[in-house]
């Protein structure tokens, strides 16, 4: 009896590496953020509802990477197969213009773009949490807000990366007095040890839930806003909060091989972007492939697929772009015959515009229900602690999503993406986006995938959804392939130290590729593969950072 009690235990505590579950599966980058999605679900939630949970806990546990002060794209598929997208990106401000971030020499002046309230679009976030609640979610926001209610009035510990981060942000933290109260102690970076209670942000969560939209956009925390950011140097008006609206858009359908891909459409570049290289990839049998060529097409398909991006993307309601041209099948084929199999193609040899450096912040998560709902969702303030700014009394950090923007034509932005005119600084317009939650569906297996990691989010999509369109249906391996990276300009291949062995380093080199190792490893996946038929459920953390992938 011992024997089958124990046998018993051990079945009960292997459950959540893949199993078939009672509530569902989330991965996010945070543990507290993942418990606060499952106890929404044991309430009767659904994955909405969860959505929802999770977003909000983010934004109170991983200042660093998402708030309420951001942006968000959700890509939902309901039970049934319907599937929507939720654009909660940024707005500017209608006091923007073209030019505001170069300086008297007509150059780009980056700390302005940056940091402090000027780098700010108008926050989506909250708008998309109200939103989504209403629009699949079976509880009120009231309920699904409490967890991150909760950890913000009682506080939580901040994990190694957040203070490692708090430290990097030091000085855009401390220009602003309210953030610098909040995230700083005595005006340094916090040690282990540090308690982050954000009684503001409990508040202004509470307005938010009592009120929904309008208690974020109307009202008192509105006001706190504007007068805060203007006091600052910003200039936003009451109107740029209450205009602000989530759009729902046609998500991207595409087929790569045996497999349904499901992915976000502009203002995310991430969509277009990854259909244009798998149809390029189509064309090259890629398991029949050495690994240097493989990973050589691999790259000359990201260097194409970049290169558009740069040119062509922008905000849907701006510009008119040739989306249904760039990820159609023949004009990936115009492009497959400019590849040589032995040979780099320089990307000074495109038509196309050049871009630099990178950054570093955003989160992805996934969740699935029992009953069938999808949601995958990337949420960001761009870089870490976004614009550091908080208008006092509010909590809130403000994204620095602005730098998203082409601030001036071919010359880099943080991730060191270049963009033309479709991408340029207009009132009420939304920067574009590398961010690409995605869903894909082979055979009896749908995966659901995104992560953080600026311009590299879509390659490493990319890699991901590559490895299960070759038959791996273990989350845990798409999380943790290596990772190597090229957008076009600079011309050349970024890898992380176990993204290229020394193989694919020499061959690569050969072939006439210039190699740039990053010297750590990069990106922060969060992966669920499940199988409707007979519900089991897999979830996977990117074993780079502290997730928390499960299933209950
Ligand atoms: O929307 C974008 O493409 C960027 N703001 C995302 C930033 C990001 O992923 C930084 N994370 N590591």
């Amino acid at each position: 009896m011992r024997k089958l009690t124990l046998v018993l235990v051990c079945l009960l505590v292997a459950l959540p590496a893949s199993a078939k579950p009672r509530l569902g599966a989330i991965a996010s980058a945070h543990p507290l953020a993942t418990e606060a999605g499952f106890e929404v679900l044991a309430a009767g939630g659904n994955a909405c509802d969860a959505a929802v949970a999770v977003s909000a806990a983010l934004a109170v546990v991983e200042p660093v990477s998402s708030g309420i002060g951001g942006g968000a794209f959700y890509l939902i598929e309901r039970r049934g197969g319907q599937a929507l997208f939720v654009d909660a990106r940024e707005t500017a401000p209608a006091s923007a213009t073209r030019d505001m971030y170069l300086g008297a020499d007509g150059e780009h002046d980056r700390r302005r773009s940056l940091d402090g309230p000027l780098a700010a679009g108008i926050p989506g976030e909250p708008a998309a949490l109200a939103h989504v609640v209403k629009r699949c979610g079976r509880l009120d926001l009231k309920r699904t807000l409490a967890p991150a209610i909760r950890l913000a009035s009682e506080g939580f510990e901040p994990d190694a990366f957040h203070l490692l981060m708090a430290g990097m942000r030091k000085a855009a933290l401390a220009a602003s007095p309210a953030a610098a109260a909040i995230f700083l102690d005595n005006g340094e970076a916090p040690k282990a040890g540090f308690r982050l209670v954000q009684k503001d942000l409990a508040a202004v969560l509470q307005r938010l839930a009592r009120a929904g939209k309008a208690g974020f956009y109307e009202g008192e925390t509105a006001r706190l806003i504007v007068d805060g950011v203007n006091a600052a140097g910003g200039a936003w008006t009451a109107d740029d909060l209450k205009h602000y609206k989530v759009v729902e858009r046609a998500p991207l359908r595409g087929r790569y091989r045996d497999m349904d891909v499901l992915t976000a459409p502009p203002p995310s570049s991430g969509g277009v972007a990854l259909l244009a290289a798998l149809n390029i990839l189509e064309g090259f049998a890629l398991d029949l492939r050495d690994s240097v060529t493989g990973k050589h097409l691999i790259v000359e398909a990201m260097r194409r697929a970049y290169r558009d991006r740069a040119e062509y993307l922008g905000d849907p309601d701006f510009v008119a772009m040739p989306i249904a041209q760039l990820i159609d099948k023949n004009y990936a084929a115009g492009l497959r015959a400019g590849i040589r199999p032995d040979r780099a193609t320089p990307s000074a040899s495109l038509p196309g515009a050049p871009a630099g450096p990178e950054g570093t912040d955003t989160t992805h998560f996934s969740v699935v229900d029992t009953h069938g709902n999808v949601v995958s969702a990337t949420l960001s303030v761009n870089i870490p602690f976004g614009s550091g700014f908080v208008p006092p009394g509010t909590g809130i950090l403000l994204n620095d999503e602005m730098d998203d923007f082409s601030a001036k034509e071919g010359s880099p932005n943080t991730y060191g993406l270049i963009g033309a005119h479709a991408n340029a600084i207009a009132p009420g317009k939304r920067p574009l986006s590398s961010m690409t939650p995605t869903i894909l569906r082979r055979g009896d297996t749908m995966a659901v995938l995104g992560t953080p990691g600026g311009s590299r989010i879509i390659s490493m999509v990319l890699l991901g959804a590559l490895e299960f369109a070759a038959g791996n249906d273990d989350p845990a391996a798409w999380v943790s392939t290596g990772r190597y990276h090229h957008q076009f300009w600079p011309d050349v291949i970024e890898y992380e130290p176990e993204g290229l062995n020394d193989t694919d380093r020499a061959g690569l080199e050969r072939l006439g590729h210039t190699l740039k190792p990053v010297d750590r490893r990069y990106g922060n996946m969060q992966a669920i593969a499940w199988q409707p038929a007979n519900g089991e459920m897999k979830a996977a953390s990117d074993p780079r950072r502290k997730g928390s992938a499960q299933v209950r």
